[in-house]
């Protein structure tokens, strides 16, 4: 595995897979990997030749700077990780690199990134697709693989591919989960051994949702707040039922699928940690 710290060294091991006629993956990551993130590894692995992996803590996404401070970062495992994986090269980049002096180039997706999810994270989206944007002309490849548990960062990637005529496929790869049912994620070490037993209640929510068969948005949505009710140590922070691919408000009785998508928090005070979760329901 080459390991690159510049965009000149990435463009050059991929121009050498090109040279060769290689199809090139791409796996984004702001590292501190887990099974989720080697899920995306393993997909790309069956479908190209070479895999690229970027491990960037990308500081245009974050809100607040004690976020993008406390990031957990964990450069010497995850690259053991992408290694077993087989990845062909990893590019781990400075700031500097990707941000160069100067810079001024924003990418958004005007709508899709200001609403839901967006709309309480202003600027969110738009750090991911300048930078998603960024890696993906520094890498150039066949396809990039991104998790469905991050439902619209999804869509809002593919929205933008879209718009911009970029020349790759954009592939979903469901969600990793523990054996309860918890979506995989890096915050779930944050969890107090109690808030840890507690947290399947979001995939529970979401499969008796999901078990309704014909239904109303209505209905979907009372289903999800009382199953998380009877958690006490769950608190519903949000839930958007929206129809797809566009993210409008759905209602009514199901005559397309509809994507569900859940947050709440766990803990208290300093202690607090909230967990997304997401599901597609089919009528
Ligand atoms: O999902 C992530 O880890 C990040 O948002 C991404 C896509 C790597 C962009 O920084």
């Amino acid at each position: 595995m080459q390991i690159c710290r510049t965009v000149f060294d990435l463009r050059a091991a991929v121009a050498r897979f090109r040279a060769s006629g290689e199809g090139v993956g791409l796996v984004t990551t702001m590292g501190a990997l887990h099974d989720g993130h080697m899920a995306l590894v393993s997909e790309a692995r069956a479908a190209h030749d070479r895999v690229v992996a970027t491990i960037f803590v990308n500081p245009t996404q974050f809100g607040e700077a004690a976020d993008l401070e406390t990031y957990p970062r964990t450069e010497a495992r995850d690259l053991e990780h992408l290694e077993a994986a087989g990845i062909d090269a990893v590019l781990i980049p400075e700031i500097g690199e990707i941000y160069p002096e100067g810079d001024e180039t924003v990418v958004e997706t005007t709508r899709l990134a200001n609403i839901l999810h967006g709309a309480v994270r202003p600027g969110h989206f738009r750090g991911v697709t300048t930078v998603v944007a960024k890696l993906f002309n520094i890498c150039q490849p066949d396809a990039a693989y991104f998790g469905e548990k991050d439902y619209q960062q999804l869509h809002v990637i593919k929205r933008m591919v879209r718009d911009l005529h970029m020349p790759l496929k954009i592939r979903g790869v469901p969600t990793v989960r523990e054996p309860d049912g918890l979506a995989m994620s890096s915050r779930n070490s944050r969890l107090t051994e109690e808030d840890r037993a507690a947290a399947p209640i979001l995939a529970r929510a979401l499969d008796a949702a999901q078990s309704m068969g014909a239904a109303t948005v209505e209905d979907l949505a009372r289903t999800i707040r009382d199953t998380i009710a009877g958690e006490p140590r769950a608190t519903l922070k949000g839930l958007d039922i929206v129809r797809l691919p566009d993210f409008t408000p759905a209602t009514g009785r199901l005559s397309a699928p509809v994507g569900i998508m859940i947050s709440a928090e766990f803990g208290s005070g300093d202690n607090h940690v909230l967990l997304i979760d997401q599901r597609e329901v089919h009528p």
